[in-house]
């Protein structure tokens, strides 16, 4: 039996990762064995990308979409297809749709970026993008203490890429409003992930 492949997507401090956390849980709280994972990864492209992002990333728009498919591609192989072969569920903080919004927002082609990780990678079963007005989720990410990030992390920039991820139309992407409290976000998402036909059972 092949496992399962979910992504939460969504701009910064739209709250994948309180999701990730509180899916991984109730997932195994069912029995279910999960792999809780995130791109940028913390491998070798990932840490690059990071290191990058908070220096003020002096590369081309192309070098960069490299180097997150480089960082994807080794994320396939070593974990997510393992990982999916032994039967698990995998949540990833981040995938593909990713990819095509922020460096989509940055010039690139999106579709173009989508179409092409959909032949490089494996479809998620689903992606919960997480829909949150920019200035709410800026809001989160100041009251969490972080450093600003210049590149990713300006409204502007933002609005863009939120106007790209809702812009997105494919069967698995079930758009969440992330407006509500965490616990209100949850049980949209184990309401949905009931719902649809081929996911996970509660
Ligand atoms: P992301 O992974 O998308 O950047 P996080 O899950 O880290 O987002 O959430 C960003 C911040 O907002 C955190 O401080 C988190 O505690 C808070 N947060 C998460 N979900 C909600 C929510 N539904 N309502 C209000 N604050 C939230
Ligand atoms: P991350 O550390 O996950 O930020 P956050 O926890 O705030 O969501 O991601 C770092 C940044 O990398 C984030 O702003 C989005 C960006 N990013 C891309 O531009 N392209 C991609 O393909 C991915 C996976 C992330």
């Amino acid at each position: 039996m092949s496992g399962c492949l979910i992504a939460f997507e969504g701009i910064d401090g739209s709250g994948k990762s309180t999701q990730v956390e509180r899916l991984a849980s109730a997932l195994r709280a069912a029995g279910h064995e999960v792999c809780v994972t995130r791109e940028p990864t913390d491998g070798e492209h990932g840490r690059k990308i990071r290191a990058l992002s908070t220096r003020g990333a002096p590369l081309s728009l192309e070098e960069e979409l490299d180097l997150f498919e480089q960082d994807r591609r080794e994320h396939v192989k070593e974990l997510i297809a393992p990982a999916l072969g032994r039967g698990e569920v995998v949540i990833t903080d981040r995938y593909f749709l990713s990819t095509a919004a922020y460096q989509g927002s940055r010039g690139l082609d999106s579709d173009a970026i989508l179409r092409s990780h959909e032949e490089l990678f494996p479809i998620p079963d689903v992606v919960f993008f997480i829909d949150v007005p920019p200035e709410a989720a800026l809001l989160r990410v100041e009251a969490r203490g972080e450093e600003m990030n210049e590149s990713y992390e300006k409204l502007g920039f933002l609005q863009d890429v939120a106007k790209l991820f809702r812009s997105f139309e494919r069967a698995y992407i079930c758009p969440i409003s992330g407006e509500g409290s965490p616990e209100t976000v949850h049980q949209a998402v184990l309401a949905q992930l009931t719902a649809r036909p081929g996911l996970p059972s509660l």
